[in-house]
């Protein structure tokens, strides 16, 4: 099944990349910074239909389309994950994809659309970019690494404290990053670029696929207290392990009032 993944993600990928930059129709979603265009669209339909077709008994649980069956197996797809980068013409964005069975995940893909690099994973296979392994980084110290974080689209009223750990990680780290795809910092993760990734307020489809490439990769990802975490924990802490409790100290002394 790992093929079939891999190709309707590419395939999601040729119908995005060939959208990109043009005049494309943009709705909103909860919100004027919440956006979907017809390309998010578009995709998550071939992914969806590719599903009813070959896997007529699996479950899919799709961004655009919410829930649609259940099943043994689950397919968890973000047809455009960066969709406000995609909107405004910023080539940072991805498809991804995840296969769960009985509720765990199995296989993980994320296509890396503009740079065409497939990001893949079988439970207990290990991660690769394209064909080739990765690993996370051996970084074991906080004030030299890279980390990756977003924001939910109601980052406006700040709820949880996000701008003040945005604001604290900032100052305690190397660099802090804002990619705009939580599917892509989950790679570059599992990747060994950044040393470590947090958010809240996610959703399965963001996360589902690139959690396990890190965890392929030799990571370890929870919740921000080390509890271990699924597709709908709505807080994230994901690192190459060396650097996890640093990161969570930092996390935790910002949870306050
Ligand atoms: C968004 C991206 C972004 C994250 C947001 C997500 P979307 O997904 O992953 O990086 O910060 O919370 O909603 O809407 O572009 O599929
Ligand atoms: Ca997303
Ligand atoms: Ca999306």
């Amino acid at each position: 099944m790992l093929n079939d993944l891999i190709n309707i993600a590419k395939e999601a990928g040729e119908l995005i990349r060939e959208g990109f930059g043009k005049n494309n129709k943009v709705e909103f979603k909860t919100n004027e910074t919440n956006l979907v265009t017809e390309i998010d669209k578009a995709a998550e339909k071939l992914i969806t239909e590719f599903v009813k077709k070959k896997y007529p008994a699996h479950g899919i649980l799709a961004e655009e389309s919410g829930e649609m069956k259940t099943g043994e197996y689950l397919w968890v797809v973000d047809p455009l994950d960066g969709t406000t980068n995609f909107a405004h013409g910023l080539p940072v964005f991805a498809v991804s994809i995840g296969l769960q069975k009985k509720g765990k995940t199995i296989i993980g893909v994320v296509y890396d659309v503009v740079n065409d690099i497939v990001y893949s994973a079988e439970k207990g296979g290990g991660a690769f970019a394209n064909d080739k392994k990765i690993n996370v980084s051996k970084n074991n110290i906080l004030r030299r690494s890279v980390l990756a974080s977003g924001f939910p689209y109601n980052v406006s009223e700040n709820p949880y404290h996000l701008l003040e750990r945005f604001s604290e990680m900032t100052k305690r780290a190397r660099g802090v990053r804002r990619l705009g795809s939580a599917a892509l910092d989950l790679c570059y993760t599992a990747k060994g670029v950044f040393d470590g990734y947090w958010e809240m307020e996610l959703h399965p489809w963001d996360i589902c696929a690139g959690m396990l490439l890190v965890e392929e990769a030799g990571g370890m990802v929870s919740d921000f207290n080390s509890n271990p975490i699924d597709m709908y924990t709505k807080r994230i802490l994901a690192t190459n392990g060396h650097i996890h409790e640093q990161m969570m100290e930092v996390l935790q002394s910002q949870d306050v009032k």
